[in-house]
C-alpha cells in the first residue's frame, strides 16, 4: 500500500508518502516546510497567518515531494483533520479532500496525536502491547495506553498548559526566542539543574494527569525576586523540574499498566535531557519494557507519522467520505 499524508494542523506544511514492504515502513517521500520564523515575531502561532502560508506553500511541496498529479500510484491519502488550528487544518483537509475525489482513492482521516504515537514506527524495533504513551507537545501532554493498533484509553492529560507550551513560556519569561523547547534545552547544557528548587507540580496528586501553568508562575515569580539568577540556571532547573514530573507520573502509570513498552513522542520528545531520563529510570524500574521515541527528524510536526498512521487506518477499512469530512480542532483520540 502507497500513503500520501498531508499534515497541516499548526505551523509546519508537510506531505510525505509512504509503502508497506516486507513488513518495515519506508518512507518515500517526506516534505517540509516550517513556518516558525513567521511566527517567532509574534511570539507564538497565529491561525490565520499560518493557513495563509500553508496554501502558499502547499503545491510547491507537492512539486518537491514529486506526488504524481494524476495521483498515478497512490492508493490512499492521508490527511490530519484534528486536533489543531481550525483555519490550519482546513488547508490540509480541503486538499486531502480534492485529491481523494478527483483521483477516486480512499481518504482516511488521521487523528495528529495518533499520527505522533505511530512515528516510532518507523523504527527498525517496533513497540509491543499494551503500550504507555507519553505524547508531550506544544498542545497536549497526554498519557495513552495502547491496547492494540487504533486502540487508545487516556489516562491522564494536562489540565493546563501542554508541556511544550510551558517550555514556549518560560523561554518568552527569560528572553528566549519561540519555539523555546530548544533554547531553554541550549541553555540548560551551560546551567545548574539544582540551583533553584521549583515546584514538581502534581506529583501527589493520585491520579495521572499533569499541571504546568504553576510551574511557569513559579518562574515568573522567581525572576521578579531574583533577577540576578542567570537564564542558564533558570532555564536548567525548570527543564529539570517539567522533565522530574513526567518521567515520575509516566513511571508511576507503568507500575500500573504494566505495559509491554513505553513510547515517547510529540515535539518535546526531541528534549535530550527527558529521552535519557526516561529510559534510564524505566530500564531500572522495569527492564522488560522496551523503549521507543522517534527519530530526531520526526519528533516535531511532519506528513511522515500522519501517512503510517493512515496507513494502519486504511488496513483496518478506516475511510472516510472526501464530500463530508470537516476538520476537527477537538478531534478526540478515544
Ligand atoms: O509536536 P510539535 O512539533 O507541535 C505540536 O503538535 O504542538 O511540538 C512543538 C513543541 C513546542 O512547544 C516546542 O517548544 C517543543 O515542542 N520542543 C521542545 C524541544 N524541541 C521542541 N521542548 C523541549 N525540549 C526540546 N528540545
Ligand atoms: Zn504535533
Amino acid at each position: 500500500m502507497r500513503v500520501l499524508g498531508i499534515e497541516t494542523s499548526c505551523d509546519e506544511t508537510a506531505v510525505a508518502i509512504v509503502t508497506d514492504e516486507g513488513g518495515r515502513f519506508v518512507l518515500e517521500k517526506n516534505q517540509l516546510a516550517s513556518q516558525a520564523r513567521i511566527h517567532a515575531q509574534y511570539g507564538g502561532v497565529v491561525p490565520e497567518v499560518a493557513a495563509r502560508e500553508h496554501a502558499a506553500i502547499i503545491f510547491d511541496l507537492m512539486e518537491k515531494g514529486e506526488i504524481p498529479r494524476d495521483g498515478e500510484g497512490i492508493d490512499v491519502v492521508a490527511v490530519t483533520a484534528g486536533p489543531g488550528l481550525v483555519p490550519a487544518l482546513r488547508i490540509g483537509v480541503e486538499l486531502g479532500k480534492a485529491l481523494a475525489w478527483a483521483w477516486g482513492k480512499p481518504l482516511v482521516a488521521v487523528n495528529h496525536i495518533e499520527g505522533h504515537i505511530y512515528s516510532v514506527w518507523f523504527e527498525k524495533v517496533t513497540p509491543s502491547f499494551p503500550a504507555l504513551c507519553l505524547l508531550v507537545s506544544g498542545g497536549h501532554t497526554e498519557l495513552i495506553v495502547m491496547r492494540g493498533h487504533g486502540q487508545y484509553e487516556l489516562l491522564g492529560m494536562t489540565r493546563d498548559d501542554a508541556a511544550g507550551e510551558a517550555f514556549d513560556k518560560v523561554a518568552k519569561l527569560l528572553g528566549l526566542a519561540y519555539p523555546g523547547g530548544p533554547e531553554i534545552s541550549r541553555a540548560a547544557l551551560k546551567g545548574n539543574p539544582a540551583a533553584i528548587n521549583f515546584p514538581r507540580p502534581m506529583l501527589e496528586s493520585g491520579d495521572f494527569d499533569f499541571s504546568f501553568s504553576g510551574l511557569k508562575t513559579a518562574v515568573r515569580v522567581r525572576r521578579e525576586q531574583f533577577p540576578e539568577d542567570t537564564v542558564e540556571d533558570v532555564a536548567a532547573s525548570f527543564q529539570q523540574a517539567a522533565i522530574d514530573t513526567l518521567v515520575t507520573k509516566t513511571l508511576r502509570a507503568a507500575q500500573k499498566i504494566q505495559p509491554a513498552s513505553v513510547i515517547l513522542s510529540g515535539g518535546v520528545s526531541a528534549n535530550k535531557l527527558l529521552r535519557e531520563t526516561l529510559h534510564d529510570q524505566l530500564m531500572l524500574e522495569m527492564p522488560s519494557a522496551t523503549f521507543h521515541a522517534p527519530d530526531l527528524s520526526l519528533t516535531g510536526d511532519n506528513a511522515a507519522m500522519i501517512a503510517l498512521a493512515g496507513l494502519m487506518k486504511a488496513r483496518r477499512g478506516e475511510y472516510v467520505d472526501p464530500l463530508t469530512l470537516v476538520a476537527d480542532p477537538n478531534m478526540r483520540l478515544a
